[in-house]
């Protein structure tokens, strides 16, 4: 199975994302069963690591996000991935934008499928320590549903 975290500048929440899903797995021993990526809609940070405070906030949790590099998404994903997941409607709309007809990969709300109080995962880019710590709570609880969902899926 094959899973893609999107947001806006992959140097934030979706980096967040795999990072947390690539750790519960492997404490779920499925880490080998599942490929994790993230992407942004956006293009500016292309190539490098994620936000330092991103970085940080994870690190004191345990997650480690110093090898990732951020991506765009390009129409290719939406066929090399079983399952696409947007932080915010605004990601959701604009991958819904770019997706090529005939594909069949899943697209979705993150938050929206793995039960959680909110919709979206508000970016933190713009905002406080509290922001990356919601950030990471929200991400957290619904990669918990997430490997619950793979493990009837695999
Ligand atoms: P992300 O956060 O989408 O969670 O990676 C952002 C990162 C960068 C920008 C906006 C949001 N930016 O405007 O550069």
């Amino acid at each position: 199975m094959r899973i893609l975290f999107v947001c806006l500048g992959n140097i934030c929440r979706s980096p967040t994302a795999e990072g947390v899903l690539r750790q519960q797995l492997q404490a779920a021993g499925l880490a080998d069963r599942v490929q994790v990526a993230s992407a942004g809609t956006g293009d500016w940070h292309v190539g490098n690591p994620p936000d330092s405070r991103t970085c940080a906030a994870a690190r004191a949790r345990g997650y480690d996000l110093s090898a990732q590099r951020a991506q765009q998404v390009k129409a290719s994903h939406f066929s090399e991935y079983d399952l696409i997941l947007a932080m915010d409607n605004s990601n959701l709309r604009d991958l819904q934008a770019l997706r090529p007809s005939g594909t069949s990969g899943e697209l979705d709300l993150f938050l929206r499928r793995y039960g959680a109080a909110l919709d979206e995962v508000p970016d933190p880019y713009y905002r406080g320590a509290e922001g990356f710590e919601q950030v990471l709570d929200l991400i957290e609880a619904a990669c918990r549903e997430l490997v619950v969902d793979i493990k009837g899926r695999i």
